[in-house]
Parts: C-alpha cells; sequence; structure tokens
C-alpha cells in the first residue's frame, strides 16, 4: 500500500506547483482550507494561521445551532476582520433552526456556511448532530436548502466517507447525490468511515484507515463538483499530491501543531514570499497585547503559539515557558519577549 504522497510520484505528479493546479481549477477560491476544531480554531488561532497564510480558507469550530439561537450569539460569531476568507461551520439537523443560524453567521459576514456532517461523538448523536446525519440525506438535504434560501453566501457539506457497516459506495454517492441534487457545490471529505458505536472521537480521526483513493474516484465521478480532501495531510508533499486529484486539501491537526506549514503552503499556492516566523511571531505579539488589555486571558493566545518553533533548537524551552500556567496567570504580554529570546538566534539561522 502506497503513501498518498508515494503514489504521486509514482505519477511523477510531484513537481507541479500548488500554483499550476490553482491555474487549471475554475473555481476562485483558494485550495487550501484549515479544518474546524473544536476546542482548537477559536478567534485567537485563527488569527495566528491568518499571519502564517494570507490565502487559506479558515473554519471556526463547530457551533450547535442550539448554542447560536438561545447562547451567546455575539461571542460565538465574532472574529477579526483579518480573519476573511472564513468560514462559519453548524452543527444541527433541524432545517428552520439552520436556516435562522445561517442568517446570522451571513449577518456577521462569514464567507462561508458549512453543516457538520462528519463528528462522531456520542454527544452531538444524541443531538441528531453529525457523521450520523449522513443516513438521512433527504434530511440533510432539506437542511441544505432551508440554509442556502437564508444565505447568498455558499452553503457547504463536510462529510465522512461512510458510517458504522455503511462504507459501500452505494451509501456515499447516495449521501452526495441527494445534497448535490438540493444544490450543493462543495464537500469537504474526510477520508476515513467513522465508527459511530465504540470509538471516541480522537480514535475516528485515526483507528478508521484513510481511504484517498474513493476520495479521488468521488471526483472523477462528480467533476461538476469541488471536492475537498481532508485527513492526515501532513506536509506540502502530501497537499501537493492530494490536489493533483481533488479541487482542495483541508489540513487539520498538523496545521494547529505547525502552523508555518500554512506558510509553506501559502507559498507555493501564490508563489510569493512565505511570511516568516518572524513576521507571524511579531503579529501575534501585537494581538496579544491589545486583547490582553481587552481583557482576555494570556493562556487563551498562548496556547495556540506552541507549535510555531517546532523542531527549532530551544523550541521546547519556548513552549514550556508559554504553557506555565502559573507565570501565565502572573504576567503580561511581555512573556512572550522571553519566548522569543529563547529562539530569536535559531530562527535567525534557520531563516539564513
Ligand atoms: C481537536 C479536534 C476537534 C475537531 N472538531 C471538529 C469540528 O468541530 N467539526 C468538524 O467537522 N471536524 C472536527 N474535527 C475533525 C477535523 O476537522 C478533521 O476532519 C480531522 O482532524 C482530520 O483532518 P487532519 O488529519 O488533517 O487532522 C476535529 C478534529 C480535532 C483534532
Amino acid at each position: 500500500m502506497h503513501t498518498l504522497a508515494q503514489r504521486c510520484n509514482l505519477n511523477g505528479c510531484a513537481s507541479h506547483s500548488l500554483k499550476e493546479k490553482m491555474k487549471s481549477s475554475s473555481n476562485t477560491v483558494g485550495q487550501i482550507s484549515v479544518a474546524p476544531m473544536m476546542a482548537y480554531t477559536d478567534r485567537h488561532c485563527r488569527y495566528l494561521h491568518r499571519l502564517a497564510s494570507p490565502s487559506a480558507l479558515l473554519f471556526t469550530e463547530m457551533i450547535t445551532t442550539g448554542a447560536l439561537l438561545h447562547g451567546p450569539r455575539q461571542r460565538l460569531l465574532a472574529y477579526d476582520p483579518s480573519e476573511h476568507p472564513v468560514a462559519v461551520q453548524l452543527g444541527g439537523s433541524d432545517p428552520g433552526d439552520l436556516a435562522a443560524a445561517t442568517a446570522m453567521a451571513s449577518a456577521a459576514g462569514f464567507d462561508e456556511i458549512n453543516l457538520n456532517v462528519g463528528c462522531p461523538s456520542a454527544r452531538v448523536q444524541e443531538g441528531r448532530i453529525g457523521a450520523c446525519l449522513m443516513a438521512e440525506p433527504e434530511l440533510v438535504a432539506r437542511c441544505f436548502t432551508a440554509m442556502q434560501d437564508a444565505t447568498d453566501r455558499p452553503v457547504t457539506i463536510k462529510c465522512r466517507l461512510g458510517i458504522d457497516e455503511q462504507t459501500s459506495d452505494e451509501f456515499l454517492h447516495r449521501f452526495i447525490d441527494t445534497t448535490a441534487e438540493a444544490g450543493c457545490r462543495t464537500f469537504y471529505v474526510h477520508a476515513r468511515v467513522a465508527l459511530l458505536n465504540g470509538l471516541s472521537p480522537a480514535q475516528n480521526r485515526s483507528v478508521p484507515p484513510l481511504q484517498y483513493e474513493r476520495v479521488f474516484a468521488l471526483k472523477r465521478r462528480n467533476p461538476e463538483l469541488r471536492i475537498v480532501l481532508n485527513g492526515g495531510l501532513t506536509d506540502t508533499a502530501s497537499v501537493k499530491a492530494a490536489l493533483e486529484h481533488c479541487d482542495g486539501a483541508m489540513i487539520g491537526r498538523a496545521a494547529y501543531s505547525d502552523p508555518m506549514l500554512l506558510s509553506a503552503l501559502h507559498a507555493e499556492e501564490a508563489d510569493s514570499a512565505a511570511p516568516t516566523l518572524t513576521e507571524v511571531f511579531k503579529g501575534y505579539r501585537a494581538y496579544v497585547e491589545r486583547q490582553f488589555h481587552q481583557g482576555t486571558p494570556l493562556s487563551n493566545m498562548t496556547r495556540h503559539l506552541l507549535g510555531v518553533c517546532a523542531g527549532l533548537p530551544g523550541a521546547r524551552k519556548f513552549r514550556r515557558t508559554l504553557s506555565d500556567a502559573s507565570r501565565l496567570k502572573a504576567s503580561g504580554p511581555e512573556i512572550l519577549d522571553e519566548a522569543w529570546t529563547i529562539v530569536e538566534d535559531s530562527v535567525a539561522r534557520h531563516a539564513a
């Protein structure tokens, strides 16, 4: 069994740049997106990711319709203007509620509204949210229609390849065909099935094997649809390889653990200079200063920075400094300067 990158090399396609792929794509949206991740891709994380990549489409964490309709809507929909293009991900299955939530997100200025049909957690299943909805394509189609009627922004779907024992192409195609018939044009496909009984959400992101070939086949079967591959993409080579077959690549954990991967991907995609680590850090340092004075706890912001020096000498001490809870409680933004001095020389050497 070859990895995606190996398969791509066998096809002689690794030499293509992302820019060439972009030119050959008819859509205007950039091809790289950062996956929605609960408890991770909050507004501070997205601000950092935008500094690293001027072009990637950024996703919020999933927001349930219940939280939006009855909870702190203003806080849930808050973002910095620099985050554009930014997509909001909604979780729900009541068409009326989803329409109302979509209208709110649209009024708040989000560039895309995405429906979560991929989350396998038991808690969301109880609320009839997430991956379990793959078994109800007609309901998802009604939800999609209600959402699209409530906004002029694109409404998109994020899904899996199947659920539980429903792993056939027939099952997947029925889901895609039914929702495409309702008008959905873009699908973010996590290239795994979800096992809804017995596996935790974390296990559901690693135990079911990745099946890239099935996503590629889905694209070949539906050339008119925008199919974005998600799952297990960890470096520029695997992203380039994915783009040989699909319209986009969505990156989750790798972008969080090493935000500078987004900078490298931007440089490839846009064929322009990549934001440097120093620029990203200094930009985030200024943001932390502003947010801190508005009352945001330091630790809510420093936690997203822990991976930026991944692989550089001093990275461990940098991480330790910025994750020391008692010090963070007693400090101001200057603790970022202290952390930076630990890695500054190695950053300069690395850049040279
Ligand atoms: C901590 C965490 C939280 C996640 N939360 C969401 C979510 O809110 N909505 C969603 O559709 N997927 C969620 N996912 C799944 C990711 O969007 C993505 O599909 C998955 O991590 C596979 O991509 P990756 O291998 O690039 O990480 C989450 C993943 C992680 C690691």
